[in-house]
C-alpha cells in the first residue's frame, strides 16, 4: 500500500529552502562568509537533498530527522562547486558570476574550506544512534569526490583516456555524491544495510547518467537556461564521453583537425561540428539511458511497495530531460 506520508519533490524543496534560509553563518570576516550565502542562495535544483529526503521517506523516515543530513549534503555540494569553478576556470554558475570571479581565488578557496566545516556541523546533528554510520558515509563520499576531481583534471592533458577510465572518473566526482546522499537518507531512517546499499546503487547509477547529461548540456545546452558557460568542457579539453567517442569514430583527417584545434579561437564551434558529423550526442544519450536502466534495476530490488517508489522513478526520468 502506498504510504500517505510521502511528500512530492516540490514539497520537500520547500523544507530544504526553509532550512537554508534559517542557517546562520558568523558575520565576520564578511568576505569569508558572504560567498557562502551567495552560492547557497543562488538556487540550483537541490537535487541531492531532495533525493536524500525521498530515500529517507522510502524507508519510513521523517523529514525532520533527515534534514540535517540533507543540509550537510547540499552545503558540501555547493562547496565543491566553488572549488570546481576555480579548477575549471568557469565564469558562470547558476546564471551568475562564480565566487572566484567575484571575490578572487584565495577567498573562494577559504570560503569553500569553511563550508566543508559547516557541512560537518550539520551532519553532527543527526540522531546519535546513526551518527557514526552517517559520518562514515559522509566522509567516504567526500573523499570519492576529491579523487574524481583530481582524475578529471589529470585527464585534461592526456590523450589516451579510455571510456572505462572516464566512467570511473565521473562515478567518483559526481555519482558517489548522489549515491551517498541517498544512502544517508536510508541511514537516518534506520534502514538495514542491504537496503541502504541498494539505494546507494540506484543513486550511483543515476549519478553517472546525470553527469553524462551534464556533459551533453555543456555542448548542447541553451546558455540562458543552462546557467553555465556553454562549451566550457571543450575549451578545457575535458575528456568527456563525447570527446572520447569522437576520438574513437573520427577519420584520420578529422582527428588531425581535432589535434590542431588546441588553441583555435573558434574551437567550440569546430569541435561541436565534429560531434554533429559523427552523431556523438546520440551516442552519449544511448549510454546515459543504459545507466538510467541500471538505476531502475537497483530500485526494483528494494523490498518496499512499488507504489512508494513512483516519486523516485518520476524524478529520475525527469532529470534526463532537464535543461539546467
Ligand atoms: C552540478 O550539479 C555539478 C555536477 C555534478 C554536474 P547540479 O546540476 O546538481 O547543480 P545545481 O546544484 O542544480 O546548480
Ligand atoms: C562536476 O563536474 C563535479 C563536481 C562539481 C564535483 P563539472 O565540472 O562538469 O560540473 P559543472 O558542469 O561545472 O557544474
Ligand atoms: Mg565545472
Ligand atoms: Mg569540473
Ligand atoms: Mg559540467
Amino acid at each position: 500500500m502506498r504510504q500517505d506520508s510521502l511528500h512530492s519533490p516540490a514539497e520537500l524543496l520547500i523544507h530544504i529552502e526553509q532550512a537554508i534560509k534559517e542557517t546562520k553563518y558568523p558575520s565576520q570576516p564578511a568576505s569569508l562568509y558572504e560567498p557562502i550565502s551567495y552560492i547557497m542562495e543562488l538556487g540550483g535544483k537541490r537535487l541531492r537533498p531532495i533525493m536524500l529526503l525521498m530515500a529517507s521517506e522510502l524507508f519510513n523516515g521523517t523529514v525532520k530527522a533527515a534534514l540535517p543530513a540533507a543540509m550537510a549534503i547540499e552545503t558540501f555540494h555547493n562547496f565543491t562547486l566553488i572549488h570546481d569553478d576555480i579548477m575549471d576556470n568557469a565564469p558562470l554558475r547558476r546564471g551568475k558570476q562564480t565566487v572566484h570571479k567575484k571575490w578572487g581565488t584565495n577567498t573562494a578557496i577559504l570560503s569553500g574550506d569553511v563550508m566543508m566545516v559547516e557541512a560537518n556541523k550539520h551532519i553532527t546533528e543527526v540522531h546519535a544512534d546513526v551518527l557514526k554510520a552517517a559520518l562514515d558515509t559522509f566522509n567516504a563520499t567526500a573523499q570519492g569526490v576529491c579523487e574524481g576531481q583530481q582524475l578529471d583534471m589529470e585527464f585534461e592533458s592526456r590523450d589516451d583516456v579510455s571510456i572505462a577510465e572516464y566512467l570511473n572518473m565521473i562515478r567518483l566526482k559526481t555519482a558517489v555524491l548522489v549515491g551517498g546522499a541517498m544512502k544517508l537518507g536510508a541511514i537516518v531512517a534506520h534502514a538495514c544495510k542491504e537496503e541502504a546499499d541498494l539505494i546507494y546503487q540506484f543513486g550511483e547509477s543515476l549519478g553517472i547518467a546525470f553527469q553524462l547529461q551534464d556533459d551533453i548540456l555543456d555542448v548542447y545546452g541553451d546558455p540562458e537556461k543552462f546557467g553555465k558557460q556553454v562549451g566550457g568542457d571543450i575549451l578545457s579539453d575535458k575528456k568527456t564521453y563525447m570527446r572520447l567517442k569522437l576520438q574513437e569514430l573520427a577519420s584520420a583527417d578529422d582527428l588531425n583537425q581535432l589535434d590542431g584545434l588546441k588553441h583555435d579561437g573558434d574551437k567550440v564551434n569546430k569541435v561541436t561540428a565534429l560531434y554533429n558529423t559523427y552523431n556523438i550526442r546520440e551516442e552519449a544519450t544511448a549510454i546515459m539511458k543504459k545507466y538510467l536502466d541500471d538505476a531502475f534495476a537497483a530500485l526494483e530490488k528494494i523490498s518496499v511497495d512499488n507504489s512508494n517508489k513512483e516519486p523516485l522513478t518520476m524524478l529520475a526520468n525527469q532529470l534526463m530531460f532537464r535543461e539546467s
